[in-house]
């Protein structure tokens, strides 16, 4: 029997407030203890608001960005300056307000699989990788489509299966269809894996993750559960109560 996730819930504008205190008590902690932090941000509409929040004198200070690398978790494959492009949202709403940045991008602009190959590479010199060894990000934050995606790895889709690679080719069923995504063994051994979701039509994916053990087939997002690290999920409400999940405000990790 699966152990139900790990959840919180929060009113909408209480969501990223609550994001931004995990990233900050996770960037200051790796930085204490290595010198140095990896977190990996997602697109779509749900972190805009915590890009925003970071970019607020409280939380600009709070994060120690000058040794903090921020990598992509997957990006569709269009340039930068491409209104679809997870770089460039989160470039425009939070990265170039920071002091200083070190940013990692996925170069959507490139043909996909030479993109993936690039990145792969930059995580195994950032990360200094032996062969067959993983990424430990300190932090991978995480959103979930309504068809239980995460990152690019989509329901019934070769990507969702990938194992031996840290970074493949996605298809998606809404353009721009062809995405570079980290896999799933690679979010399986971060160190604190935190999922951010809102919207009620979310609601019948979260119920077969948390009631049904992910479902059957099981739902991408299900299968995201680190080895050997922490996993929360933080439900903005009324996704809460379409799931049919009782609310909690804090969960003491
Ligand atoms: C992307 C994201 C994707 C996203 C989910 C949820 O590139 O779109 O990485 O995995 O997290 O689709 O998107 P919303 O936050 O817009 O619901």
């Amino acid at each position: 029997m699966m152990k139900q996730p790990h959840y919180e819930t929060h009113e909408p504008d209480i969501l990223p407030q609550r994001a931004a205190e995990l990233l900050c008590w996770i960037t200051n902690e790796a930085i204490e203890t290595r010198g140095v932090a990896h977190i990996a941000i997602s697109g779509g509409a749900t972190p805009r608001p915590l890009f925003k929040l970071l970019t607020q004198p409280r939380w600009k200070t709070c994060i120690p960005w000058t040794h903090t690398h921020i990598w992509w978790v997957d990006e569709r494959c269009v340039p930068p300056d491409h209104p679809d492009s997870n770089y460039g949202v989160a470039y425009a709403l939070m990265v170039q307000h920071l002091p200083v940045t070190i940013t990692h991008r996925i170069r959507g602009e490139e043909t996909p699989w030479k993109a993936a190959q690039l990145y792969e590479q930059e995580l195994v010199d950032a990360f200094g990788l032996e062969a067959g060894r993983w990424p430990r990000f300190d932090l991978i934050l995480l959103g979930m489509g309504d068809d239980g995606h995460t990152a690019s790895l989509f329901p019934n889709t070769p990507s969702l299966a990938v194992r031996e690679r840290l970074v493949t080719v996605g298809r998606a069923p809404s353009p721009p269809h062809t995405r570079i995504t980290l896999t799933l063994p690679v979010l399986n051994h971060a160190a604190h894996v935190v999922f951010l979701v809102s919207g009620a039509h979310k609601g019948q994916a979260l119920f077969d993750i948390f009631f049904l053990e992910g479902g059957d087939p099981p739902r991408p997002a299900s299968l995201v559960r680190p080895q050997e690290g922490n996993q929360l999920w933080l439900l903005e409400r009324e996704a809460q109560i379409a799931a049919g999940l009782q609310p909690i405000q804090n969960h003491n990790h």
